[in-house]
């Protein structure tokens, strides 16, 4: 009675891995450990509620994870309440702006095509029709956010609702900036740290912790934890709500398996290797930006402070993301396509790629091996029409990946 076509297909999704760069600013690779968690009997567990209050019994032992992901979360973070139960991002988010604003009122978050996330006022999203949402831009000539420009707009349409923190921005935001201009028109901040997370955590960024109402993130990118979410905040009243809008508000029972692999990630990330990790993640994503720039290629705010860059393919090599990303694929280097500010191609196929080093960065690769990577897809652009030559290039990456096994 085994499975033996999901089990295949997991081999093969570990051979992809295995063989290939993967430059996906929001993935990563947890540690064995992580992995054991997730994948224990606590998944067979349901404790609907919070540790101490909740309306199952035998919950004595996921209270006890429960407990330490939210002690070391807390310590990492350096704040007062969080919330461990998210399962992800998005409903991290959902929650967290439920908590401070009621539905219909006037959201500000930044576009998605600006670097914003679906979840910051998008049309399509909950956030986007269930509030009034707007969007603020970076600035045309620089990629860079003009926070006047924002206070201006918010000064205009007067948001309930101010949300900063993005899915593709490489520069470090300005959190002090952004509470005063909420405070200019007694709006709520909130902070999405998903992506910069394990920088925060680490000292890297400076931490929105002190300027915002709420601050939210995914655990599975910078923080290499298990896909997920968490919400933390230094207000006890917000702290209630949000308690009270995840569950029973918009979760059911928590994964207890994911909220374990979330306390060992985030005993991971409190060591000194950790640090030392992200700081290499840095230096790799600005080695790696400097390369593409000397080589004449178009890179958004001119280079990364960072975990990510986006090169604006289409005014560097006249081709959309969507066409680089299929061609560096079929080369074993993954990347996503990715819109850029002002894009005036469809989001299908957009007009940059947004590249990250957290995911090779765990796997051993320093300066040297990025670079050997940003040399081989710029030859791949400039050979995309012969296919030996693109093949001897998906090889070598194999050949280098092997170098670099998988931590898990
Ligand atoms: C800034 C930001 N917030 C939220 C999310 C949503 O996370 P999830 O995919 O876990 O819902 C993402 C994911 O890409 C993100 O980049």
């Amino acid at each position: 009675m085994i499975d033996q076509k999901i089990f295949s297909i997991i081999d093969e999704e570990r051979k992809r891995q295995e063989e290939n760069a993967e430059l996906i600013a929001s993935e990563n690779f947890v540690s064995q450990e992580v992995l054991r968690a997730q994948g224990s009997i606590l998944t067979n567990k349901y404790a609907e509620g919070y540790p101490k209050k909740r309306y199952y019994g035998g919950c004595e032992f996921v209270d006890e994870a429960e407990d330490l992901a939210r002690e070391r979360l807390k310590k990492l973070f350096n704040c007062e309440y969080c919330n461990v139960q998210p399962y992800s991002g998005s409903t991290a988010n959902m929650a967290a702006i439920r908590s401070l604003i009621e539905h219909g009122d006037t959201i500000l978050g930044m576009g998605v095509d600006a670097g914003g996330h679906l979840t910051h006022g998008y049309k399509l999203s909950f956030s986007g029709r269930d509030y009034n949402s707007y969007s603020y831009n970076v600035e045309k000539e620089t990629y860079l956010l003009n926070y006047d420009e924002v206070e201006e707009l918010a000064l205009k349409i007067k948001p309930k609702l101010i949300i900063c923190g993005y899915s593709a921005y490489s520069r470090p935001l300005d959190f002090a900036r952004f509470r005063k201009i909420a405070d200019s028109v007694s709006a709520y901040l909130m902070a999405d740290i998903a992506h910069i997370a394990g920088l925060v955590a680490t000292g890297y960024h400076p931490s929105p912790l002190p300027y915002c109402d709420i601050v939210t993130s995914t655990t599975h990118k910078t923080l290499r934890g298990p896909r997920g979410g968490i919400i933390m905040t230094n207000n006890p009243e917000i702290a209630k709500k949000v308690d009270k809008n995840i569950f029973p508000g918009i979760q059911g029972g928590p994964l207890e398996h994911v909220i374990a692999a979330k306390a060992v990630a985030f005993y991971e990330d409190l060591q000194d290797s950790y640090k030392d990790y992200i700081h290499q993640v840095i230096l790799n994503a600005q080695a790696m930006a400097k390369f593409f720039i000397d080589k004449g290629y178009s890179i958004l705010t001119g280079g990364t402070d960072n975990h990510l860059f986006m090169i604006d393919i289409k005014k560097s090599r006249n081709m959309t993301g969507l066409e680089c990303q299929k061609l560096l694929e079929s080369c074993n280097i993954t990347v996503n396509k990715n819109s850029i500010p002002f894009d005036d191609e469809k989001p299908f196929y957009a007009s940059g790629i947004r590249i990250g080093t957290p995911a090779m960065t765990t796997r051993g690769y320093k300066e040297e091996q990025f670079i050997e990577i940003a040399n081989y897809i710029d030859e791949i652009i400039t050979h995309k029409d012969d296919r030996k030559y693109l093949d001897a290039i998906k090889e070598k990456v194999s050949e280098l990946n092997k170098n670099y096994p998988l931590p898990n």
